[in-house]
């Protein structure tokens, strides 16, 4: 088993967890840069639609700008979605090239047409298929003889907690598995279950591969334990080597910081602008529609948040969100 860079990690792991659509090359990092996780994955891929622009040879595709990271970033895990090994061998033959220090498969997405054609969470349904999917992504990195790790992240189970599946992830001998606390039939509804995860790591650490638990974490407590969105705390124990953060890090990268820090609102406010030039520098061409939602959810949790909010989503451009935010700034602080 290839452990990589993981093997490398300060315990606990905290990591900035997946996100279509959110997580691209500006919040990553602007993530990095202020959260400070050990850890970065970017939004999933799709290794047929990654194969198919790569062999039509179209350099300025979008799918392009999904993989794009700063250096500062790293170590960061390309992750990849699908349903076909060979696709997903060929995609991994392209992203091996682009200097990810990991790559993983995504087997928890509860798109349901994904899941129908035995993609993302579809994979916990047939072991067979997401042993080969595993397999290929394996033979593809070592055909480009390097040593990438190979992990994946998933979900506790298809309609209930899978013990099976769990089992099954256990006998790939991955490095690390990250597990979000909800089925793929409740999508994100109810709570993410802290106790099924760590049933789930017990068995899976067995393994020797590393465990991280996902799913409505709050805050990072300075004592290693976490809290979650209902209050309730989480002790690390000897159950988890950490966690990833998704929804609670949006437009609060400061979540992902172990040591306790909180922005006051002036420097928290001028991230949010630091944030859009990262956009216009790193995404050229994009519409500042895009940016817009990031922008808004930093607006979030003091006085006037608001007002300002319904002044940044119709912005269209960094010059702009500065003398919103040096507005606002102004009178919030005079
Ligand atoms: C908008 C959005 C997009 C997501 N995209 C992905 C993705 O591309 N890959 C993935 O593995 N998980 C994806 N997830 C799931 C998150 O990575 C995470 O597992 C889930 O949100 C639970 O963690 P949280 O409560 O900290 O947000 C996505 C979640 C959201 C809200």
């Amino acid at each position: 088993m290839t452990k990589g860079f993981w093997r490398n990690l300060p315990w606990p792991i905290v990591g900035l967890s997946p996100m279509d659509g959110v997580t691209d090359a500006p919040m990553r990092y602007i993530s990095k840069k202020y959260g400070q996780p050990d850890v970065i994955y970017t939004e999933f891929v799709s290794v047929e639609g990654l194969w198919r622009i790569e062999k039509r040879g179209e350099t300025t595709h979008k799918i392009w700008n999904e993989l794009r990271f700063d250096l500062s970033e790293k170590p960061i895990v390309a992750q990849l979605f699908g349903s076909d090994p060979d696709s997903f061998y060929n995609a991994t033959k392209i992203v091996a090239k682009m200097g990810f220090d990991g790559i993983d498969i995504n087997m928890g997405c509860p798109s349901p047409g994904l899941e129908k054609r035995g993609g993302g969470a579809g994979l916990m349904r047939d072991h067979g298929l997401a042993h080969g999917v595993i397999e290929a992504v394996r033979k593809g990195v070592a055909d480009m003889n390097m040593e990438i790790p190979v992990s994946v992240k998933t979900r506790i189970g298809s309609i209930g907690p899978d013990r099976e599946w769990w089992k099954a992830l256990a006998r790939e001998e991955l490095p690390v598995v990250a597990m979000h606390g909800r089925t793929f039939k409740q999508l994100y509804s109810g709570e993410a279950d802290w106790e099924v995860l760590r049933e789930a790591s017990k068995i899976i650490k067995e393994s020797g591969a590393m465990f991280l638990g996902n799913g409505d974490v709050k805050k990072i407590l300075i004592d290693n334990k976490v809290k979650l969105t209902n209050e309730r705390i989480v002790d690390f124990g000897s159950d988890f080597d950490g966690v990833l953060i998704g929804r609670k890090a949006i437009g609060n990268p400061w979540v992902m910081r172990k040591d306790g820090y909180e922005p006051d609102i002036t420097e928290k406010l001028k991230v949010v602008v630091e944030h859009a030039r990262e956009f216009e520098k790193n995404l050229p061409g994009n519409k500042f529609e895009i940016m817009r939602k990031h922008l808004t959810w930093y607006a979030h949790g003091f006085e006037g948040a608001g007002g300002l909010r319904r002044k940044l989503v119709v912005s269209n451009s960094a010059d702009e969100v500065m003398v919103i935010i040096d507005n606002f700034l102004d009178i919030a602080v005079n």
